[in-house]
């Protein structure tokens, strides 16, 4: 008979990769992704359960701490979801242009989807120091291009995120050393489309509801 047996609040874990390390090549190398994944992903999921432990915020789904979680506490919890949705925003098998949905809406934000790369583009480029860059959804259903500072994460603010690029340098240095502006014409190659629909429907279904 087992006694004083505490549940414990399961501990966040690294997600896998939804590709094998070498898939996103040449664009990403399997190297960075063997460091991005294995080392950087890692050491935030272990930090945030270190930070965690023991205390009310243990157990909390993940975005729920990005929302209201601040400090260190919010940094290990953001780059760990960050990272898990970067991850999904990337695939070697997607399509290279949004879906006719998406597409509209990107069309009717930024006039075209060539003038929205060129915004996300230059977000990117233009961001000084460690960031995300991203295509978020506000409340009223309107899309924006943002760039936040080092874990910074648009759920905070109340935006859906649709779709990121990871614009540390831990991100492209192995591949594109200082050329932050190569590993996004990359990066282009490699977005999963499909996935950003998901999101994009997922985010009107709930301001519909
Ligand atoms: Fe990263």
């Amino acid at each position: 008979m087992q006694a004083n047996v505490i549940a414990q609040p399961v501990a966040y874990e690294l997600p896998d990769l939804p590709y094998s390390l070498g898939a996103l090549e040449p664009y990403v190398s399997g190297e960075t992704l063997e460091y991005h994944w294995g080392k950087h992903h890692r050491g935030y999921v272990n930090r945030l359960n270190d930070l965690v432990r023991g205390t009310d915020l243990a157990g909390q789904p993940l975005d729920e701490l990005v929302k209201q979680a601040k400090g260190a506490t919010f940094n290990n919890a953001a780059q760990a979801w960050n990272h898990a949705f970067y991850w999904k925003c990337l695939t070697p098998h997607g399509p290279s242009r949004p879906s006719s949905r998406v597409a509209a809406a990107i069309e009717k934000r930024f006039g075209s989807f060539e003038s929205f790369k060129g915004l996300f583009a230059r977000t990117a480029t233009g961001k000084f120091g460690s960031g995300w860059i991203w295509l978020v959804r506000n409340a009223e259903g309107t899309l924006f291009v943002e760039a936040t500072d080092d874990a910074g994460n648009p759920l905070a603010d109340g935006r859906t995120p649709l779709l990121t690029c990871d614009v540390w340098e831990h991100a492209y240095y192995l591949d594109y050393r200082n050329d932050r502006a190569a590993y996004v014409d990359a990066f282009w190659r490699i977005v999963d489309w499909d996935f950003v629909e998901r999101n994009f429907s997922a985010a009107e279904k709930a301001r519909n509801k």
